[in-house]
């Protein structure tokens, strides 16, 4: 007698936006394996299956109990014949043939380890992979001609691809803190991306930045560069102004994943002494490591929507998109919701709101981990 139907009759949204998604679910095994098909989809440029898989994983992690046999599967949304299978398979033999012989192959392990540097993405590690290039030593012994993301990128291969801790996040954004209200008294920082949904772990950290005041925050990513370069506290940084005008933006724009905001996309200097922790490297150990900072500048009418833009996850916004497009006839970007059929900007002041406008239930931070 499997405790079998339960699962089955409860209805389970389609749309990731719908669901609650916490970070800690019932279901790692199967999620894992449907990640690194994902993966393995995404880093040979196949984003439709990337997706597919994606949304698979998704569910599995909206689900309230750990899922012990196919069964339990009957009448879910997003589960695709391929996630299907691969489901079965994990359920029934502890592992799936297809992601044993992707995580065993060269080229999803080469393009793993070069994707995994700072500045390089799908396409050049596929054009270097055929060059017989595999790893990071490979290309350094290479000679190939990097831009400077890429060098630095080679330069702190390790210490970017070490997690960063919650407690290294927080000492991150008391430095972002003092540069901000150094050029810019009155000024909001928030934590966003991972971190702000609950995680103890990211790959980097990731700000946002505004003032009440609207138009102040104008120009100010370069002198809060200028700040933190002068202290000492930057290894790389590249800043980019802001390009969004709603006029020219146009609301027929397609779903993009990419905003107009002025940005930073950095490496942090920092001191590892409070942790009483050392670096080890090629040339001995040290008291400070690189750390992977994104700051984001967003105008104050513009913030809720930036806010819920860069709180991710990544899937989660992707849904967010499609439902408003799909089910609203709505466009959502990390600026603005533009309503298609009204033909107009729907203002908001708080996340709760953009939630109202699309029709949704407010889904809080911590349960955007899809
Ligand atoms: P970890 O950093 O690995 O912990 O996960 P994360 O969720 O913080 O990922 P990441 O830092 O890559 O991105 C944070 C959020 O910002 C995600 O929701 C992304 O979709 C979003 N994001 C990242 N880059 C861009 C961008 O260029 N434009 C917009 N609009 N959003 C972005
Ligand atoms: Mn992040
Ligand atoms: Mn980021």
């Amino acid at each position: 007698q499997k405790p079998g139907l339960e699962l089955a009759v409860v209805s389970v949204p389609s749309y990731a936006c719908q669901r609650h998604t916490p970070l800690l679910h019932h279901n790692i095994t199967l999620t894992d394996a449907l990640s690194i098909l994902a993966e393995n989809a995404e880093l040979g440029e196949n984003e439709g299956r990337g997706v597919a898989f994606r949304r698979a994983a998704a569910l599995l992690k909206s689900l309230p109990q750990e899922v012990r046999g196919a069964e339990q599967l009957r009448g879910l949304p997003c589960l695709g014949e391929h996630s299907l299978r691969v489901i079965k398979e994990v359920l029934e033999d502890g592992v799936s043939h297809e992601v044993e012989t992707t995580t065993h192959s060269e080229q999803f392990k080469a393009m793993k380890a070069l994707t995994g540097i700072f500045g390089v993405g799908a396409k050049t590690a596929d054009r270097w992979f055929k060059e017989g290039i595999h790893t990071p030593s490979d290309l350094q012994r290479s000679g190939h001609t990097l831009n400077r993301a890429q060098r630095a990128g080679l330069q702190y291969y390790d210490e970017l691809n070490l997690p960063v801790t919650k407690s290294e996040a927080v000492a991150i954004g008391q430095i972002v803190e003092r540069a901000v209200h150094a050029v810019l008294p009155g000024a909001e920082i928030t934590l966003i991306g991972g971190f702000r949904r609950g995680k103890q772990t990211g790959h980097d950290v990731d700000f946002l930045i505004t003032h009440p005041d609207e138009g102040r925050e104008e120009g100010l990513m370069p002198k809060v560069v200028s700040w933190l370069e002068a202290q000492g506290f930057l290894l790389y940084q590249k800043t980019t102004g802001n390009s969004y005008l709603e006029s020219k933006e146009g609301p027929a724009r397609p779903a993009s994943n990419m905003d107009r905001f002025e940005r930073c996309f950095s490496i942090f200097r920092l001191s590892t002494d409070n942790e009483g922790r050392e670096i080890q490297t090629g040339n001995g150990p040290r008291s400070w490591r690189a750390v992977r900072v994104d700051l984001v500048v967003s105008p104050y009418s513009q913030f809720p929507f930036a806010l819920l833009g860069w709180t991710g996850s990544k899937l989660f916004e992707r849904e967010l998109r499609r439902w408003a497009v799909h089910e609203k006839a709505m466009t959502l970007s990390s600026h603005a919701l533009y309503d298609r059929k009204r033909t107009l900007y729907l203002r908001a002041s708080s996340e709760e709101e953009i939630f109202a406008h699309l029709g949704l239930e407010y889904i809080p931070p911590c349960d955007r981990n899809a």
